[in-house]
């Protein structure tokens, strides 16, 4: 097991790194995550990556093992209620408002594996399939490289896919080889994936018409947690839509949005003086 002077030091890392906050009591989980990294280096214990790492702070070796401790959970459709709310009410209007004009633009922030940009993405082709939405584009953004590269392969486990997806849209949006549903070409050429730190400022992504940052602002000190809020709210458009995972609240981000009146999760681009004040 590691020692809490080890599980402190890699607490150190993930909070510079990526603003997660550890949780000391999950000591016996990080073991677990960084063992087939030290046993990689020829090491026995990952409790000598750790060490070795400290005479190097610099050392990319930090992280490999960041990266391994991130909770990468994710699946299509997850929780359901923000995608109906995303399709029946707020997409309607954006699709209204754009009429043809500018592409409607969605931001995943802390897309994991991809499920939660091609579920977006799903919505959006049946919406223009059926005349109810012009251009659109999600961007899918994750600081883990490794997760990336598997979003873009669009490859899914039978496991995977059956989490949260319908056999209607299994068959309209996947294409099967073997024992992996792959996503069509087409539905994958619609969201674009890219390394991006939510600690980082967000401008060379552009505006968003709607941002999904579900379940990833959990991870964060409440001081971690209002930078990024800040940063999602100058990413966003006046009465962009904010959806937040269901534990997950905006509490130290009231400057840039307010809880929705109507639908739960949701929270609106504050517009006007309540957002400059
Ligand atoms: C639990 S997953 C959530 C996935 C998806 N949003 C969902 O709700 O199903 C959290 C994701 O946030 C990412 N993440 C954590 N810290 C991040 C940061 N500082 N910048 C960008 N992504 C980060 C993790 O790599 C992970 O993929």
């Amino acid at each position: 097991m590691l020692s809490d002077a080890h599980v402190a030091e890699l607490a150190r890392a993930a909070r510079r790194r990526v603003g997660v906050a550890l949780d000391p009591s999950k000591a016996q989980m990080y073991h677990l995550r960084l063992t087939p990294i030290a046993r990689r280096e020829g090491l026995t214990h990952p409790g000598e990556l750790i060490e070795m790492g400290l005479m190097r702070p610099d050392d990319p070796a930090w992280d490999v093992m960041v990266d391994a401790l991130l909770n990468a959970e994710t699946s299509f459709f997850r929780d359901r209620a923000p995608f109906d709310v995303f399709a029946q009410a707020i997409l309607p209007e954006l699709a209204h408002k754009r009429g043809d004009g500018d592409k409607i633009r969605i931001w995943s922030a802390g897309c994991s594996t991809g499920q939660e940009a091609y579920s977006l993405a799903m919505l959006l082709h049946e919406a223009r399939e059926e005349g109810r939405c012009g251009a659109f584009e999600v961007i899918a953004t994750d600081i883990s490289e490794r997760l990336l590269d598997r979003a873009r392969s669009g490859a899914y486990s039978q496991f995977e896919a059956q989490r949260g997806l319908s056999i209607r849209r299994l068959i309209r949006h996947f294409e099967r080889a073997g024992e992996t549903w792959r996503i069509s070409d087409r539905l994958r050429a619609s969201v674009r994936f890219i390394n991006h730190n939510l600690l980082h400022d967000a401008g060379q992504l552009g505006m968003f018409d709607a941002i999904f940052c579900r379940n990833v602002l959990i991870a964060f000190d409440a001081e971690t947690r209002a930078d990024v809020l800040e940063r999602l709210g100058e990413a966003a458009h006046n009465d962009a839509p904010l959806f937040l995972g269901a534990d997950e609240d905006i509490a130290g981000g009231m400057r840039c949005f307010t809880p929705s009146r109507v639908h739960q999760g949701v929270f609106t681009r504050i517009t006007g003086r309540a957002a400059a004040a």
